[in-house]
């Protein structure tokens, strides 16, 4: 089974109203609790590699880890380069076999970013490659105080509009109140959702929810229990996540689930076990917990059976 491009298994998504989740890999071991979870499920995914875990692993083994996966498993995956922000890093993941490309110029004013954009997609298109872009900034709503600084920071619909024209992308990341990492929420979770409806119905691709874990509270009471210091940590909501797929995302992010998953079972092997030294007796069980996050996430997105 070749990997498909991001457009193939977006597109779907987008017709058939669902999402599938896009999780960051670093290793073999979180590659494998994915790959296990996804096929037993029909699910599509997308593998999604950040240049930080490509500086770790290393660009060939990493695709070569994943097009093994998804040989020998079977299943439906694109390989995705997230948050691309080094022209020569997406130009090399590109010509190596990546199928789908994230272009992040966000930071970037809006006109810079479209014309960054502009560039990605010329290059990744004329190789068959999909592209993904961002407009807004990733910032919780709730540490926005006023109209202004909210239109300022998340995702402005028209801009929005015109951005998917002029570019040709294939997905668009609209920035609606989520952010990376752990800590989400100081107090009610809060997406902006008439600004995705908006968005959604402007552009009419498919759209991509970053920072979407949800930090799931037994995947957090291990991590917590065993000495993590991550108590407090706050996710988007599941109902939250649902109600963002109605309105039209199709792509969900999730790596921070996957990473307390990971340092919870770790940390509980070396606390109940500290004479053990065998690497796999170590992270075979972080490999397991991985798996049952991605089985909880499939049902949350819908994406079972509809590889
Ligand atoms: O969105 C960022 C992902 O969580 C990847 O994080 O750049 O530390 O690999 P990373
Ligand atoms: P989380 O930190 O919520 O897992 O978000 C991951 C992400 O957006 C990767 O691009
Ligand atoms: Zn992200």
């Amino acid at each position: 089974m070749p990997l498909v491009t991001g457009k193939e298994i977006l597109g779907k998504a987008d017709r058939e109203g669902y999402a599938v989740g896009a999780f960051n890999i670093n290793n073999m071991e979180i590659l494998q609790g994915i790959t296990r979870a996804v096929k037993e499920k029909a699910s599509p995914v997308i593998f999604a590699v950040s240049e930080g875990a490509i500086k770790y692993a290393g660009l060939k083994y990493i695709i070569a880890m994943v097009r093994t996966a998804v040989e020998d498993a079977g299943i439906t995956a694109a390989l995705h380069l997230d948050h691309g922000q080094n022209l020569e890093m997406i130009k090399s993941c590109i010509e190596s076999g990546f199928t789908s490309v994230m272009i992040d110029a966000s930071h970037l004013p809006f006109e810079d970013n479209l014309k960054e954009t502009r560039k990605v997609v010329e290059i990744a298109h004329a190789r068959g490659v999909s592209v993904e872009a961002e407009l807004g900034r990733l910032k919780g709503v709730e540490d926005i105080i006023s109209v202004s600084e909210r239109d300022a920071i998340l995702v402005d619909p028209d801009e929005a509009k015109r951005f998917v024209v002029e570019t040709g992308i294939d997905s668009l990341a609209p920035a609606i109140g989520t952010s990376h990492g752990a800590f989400k929420f100081k107090g009610e979770a809060k997406l902006d959702f008439d600004r995705l409806k908006k968005v959604k119905e402007g552009c009419r691709i498919p759209l991509v929810l970053h920072g979407a874990s949800s930090v799931p509270e037994w995947v957090l009471e291990k991590a917590v229990k065993y000495g993590g210091q991550v108590k407090g940590a706050r996710g988007v909501p599941e109902e939250a996540i649902k109600k963002a797929i109605a309105l039209g995302i199709n792509k969900v992010n999730v790596d921070t689930d996957l990473r307390l998953a990971l340092v919870g079972a770790i940390r509980e092997v070396l606390t109940e076990t500290p004479q053990e030294i065998d690497p796999r007796k170590i992270l075979g069980p972080a490999r397991d917990l991985i798996y049952k996050v991605v089985m909880e996430k499939v049902e949350l997105l819908g994406s079972g059976g509809k590889a």
